[in-house]
């Protein structure tokens, strides 16, 4: 039973890393761009991404509380830095994420009359190295503690 639910959870983490993984391609790809329509078609795919992504992302949580339940380990040291890590993670996508990318998709509209200035200057916003570096330590730890289960 506890290897199904590492499976169902490990399931989860490839759908949830593929699926934040087309968003955070278009993240980066977006910095380098300044053309409205190109910038709303990267927000369109990053968009469509975060469906698979959220059950991804579910079945990674849950998954993984099962397994650790069955297993006695819901109190253990790595599991609860386990909670805290993804917790971190998930409120710097809340909040340096969804507002920015919100923003983005605001000044880009239907594509018709775009605030250039203003479209320039938010993409030259540092936010995406943010994300990318909060994301991917987050994801780096959290493997970590899932394979080594430290203490
Ligand atoms: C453990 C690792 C990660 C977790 C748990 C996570 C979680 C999330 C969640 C829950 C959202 C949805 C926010 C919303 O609905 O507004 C999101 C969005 C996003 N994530 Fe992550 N993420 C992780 C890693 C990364 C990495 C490494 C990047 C690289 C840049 C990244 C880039 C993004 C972007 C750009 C969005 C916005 C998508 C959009 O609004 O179009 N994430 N992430």
């Amino acid at each position: 039973m506890y290897t199904w639910l590492v499976f169902i959870q490990l399931l989860g983490l490839v759908l949830f890393a593929i699926s934040d993984g087309a968003s955070a391609s278009s993240a980066l790809r977006l910095r380098g761009e300044r053309d409205p329509p190109v910038v709303a078609s990267h927000l369109a795919a990053s968009k469509a991404a975060t469906g698979p992504m959220y059950i991804g992302l579910l079945l990674l949580v849950l998954g993984g509380l099962a397994a650790a339940g069955s297993g006695g380990l819901l109190l253990a040291p790595w599991v609860i830095a386990s909670y805290v890590v993804l917790l971190m993670v998930v409120a710097t996508m809340y909040g340096v994420a969804s507002p920015y990318y919100g923003r983005l998709r605001e000044l880009v509209g239907d594509g018709t009359r775009v605030d250039q200035a203003q479209l320039d200057a938010a993409l030259a916003s540092r936010r995406p190295e943010v994300l990318a570096s909060v994301g991917a330590i987050g994801l780096l730890v959290l493997v970590f503690l899932m394979v080594v289960k430290p203490g």
